[in-house]
């Protein structure tokens, strides 16, 4: 029997990824949005791409959770962006709540699912997921690492004219402002960057990849970025339906590693069948630690706000 994975929000990152993941065959796809007709008119669309793309599954759109039943995961990318002149807690409150009553919806009808949660400001809505679902938390964490480094590797992959395929990098911490490069850990085939590029050059990059998001929306205006968040999302969703064991950077919940309790952040883990597999613990220089914790408080900070 195929896998089935249920994507929460039919807009720009959701249809992406759910894309993604029909192009890759690896899933039957169910698309929920509350708008009527958006995910019925984008899932048929997608089906309809199937025998072009050669892939045998089936992708369905609707504004219920029934089809979503037993899904073995669910990516949750409902929510609004911020628009100008709404404040950042205004952007907490409402998808707080959106995420809040999604969850319950999921866990009602997928209760042994995964959660993958996409939707921002992305640790504070993984910690309302997870609080919501009560699952445990190697099956609720949440994408912004896969994209943060995507970026970051596109930068340095364009600096050195060498293949996006050769470049490793590693951030942790926070998506965006409170993000953490661990840059003795950046390497282009083997190499540290440290070796291949100025200093100064690698901050610049690195301050690029913090404001990749805003970047996006100062040229889009209307929107954030969706291609590279959704395919990130969709390669979380690849790793743990094919049981890869990869290791990728997921905001997972922190109980002592890095010594830092009850909050979420991001850290690379193994993801695989049953989800977080391990959270790896790295060697950091005291900067990045200190950065790494001013980034979980930060995302604790926001915790009553949400009220949990
Ligand atoms: P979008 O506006 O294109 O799509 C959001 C969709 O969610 C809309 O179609 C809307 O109708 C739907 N929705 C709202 N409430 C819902 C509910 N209760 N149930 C089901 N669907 C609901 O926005 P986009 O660009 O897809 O972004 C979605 C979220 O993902 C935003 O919060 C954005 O900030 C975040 N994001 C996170 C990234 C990450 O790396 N973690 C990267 C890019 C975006
Ligand atoms: C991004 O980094 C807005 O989180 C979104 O593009």
């Amino acid at each position: 029997m195929r896998s089935k994975v249920s994507v929460i929000g039919a807009g720009n990152v959701g249809a992406t990824c759910a894309f993604r993941i029909a192009e890759m065959g690896i899933a039957d796809v169910v698309l929920v949005d509350i708008v009527e007709g958006l995910p019925q008119g984008k899932g048929l669309d997608m089906l309809e791409a199937t025998p072009v793309l050669g892939v045998d599954v089936n992708v369905i759109g609707t504004n219920g959770y029934e089809e979503t039943a037993n899904s073995d995961i669910v990516v949750i990318t409902s929510g609004i962006a911020r628009k100008p002149g709404m404040s950042r807690d205004d952007l907490i409150q409402t998808n707080s709540k959106i995420v809040e009553g999604v969850t319950e919806n999921v866990v009602k009808h997928s209760p042994n699912c995964i959660i993958v949660v996409v939707c921002n400001p992305l640790d504070a809505m993984c910690q309302m997921a997870l609080h919501v679902s009560k699952f445990p938390k190697h099956r609720v964490f949440g994408q912004s690492g896969v994209l943060d480094n995507a970026r970051f590797r596109t930068f340095i992959s364009q600096e050195l004219n060498v293949s996006v395929t050769d470049v490793f990098t590693c951030v942790l911490g926070g998506h965006g402002d409170t993000m953490v490069p661990v840059i003795s850990l950046c390497t282009v085939g083997g190499v540290p960057i440290t070796d291949l590029i100025p200093k100064d050059k690698i901050d610049e990059m690195v301050q690029r990849t913090v404001n990749g998001g805003a970047e996006i929306v100062n040229l889009l205006k209307t929107g954030s970025a969706f291609y590279a968040p959704g395919v990130a999302s969709a390669q979380m969703v690849e790793a743990i339906l094919l049981d890869k064991k990869k290791i990728l950077p997921c905001s997972v919940l922190l109980e002592g590693e890095y010594g830092i309790s009850g909050v979420y952040a991001g850290i690379p883990c193994k993801l695989g069948k049953d989800g977080i597999e391990q959270i790896i613990e790295l060697k950091l220089s005291p900067d990045e630690d200190a950065g790494l914790k001013k980034s979980a408080e930060a995302v604790r900070s926001l915790l009553p706000i949400m009220g949990i």
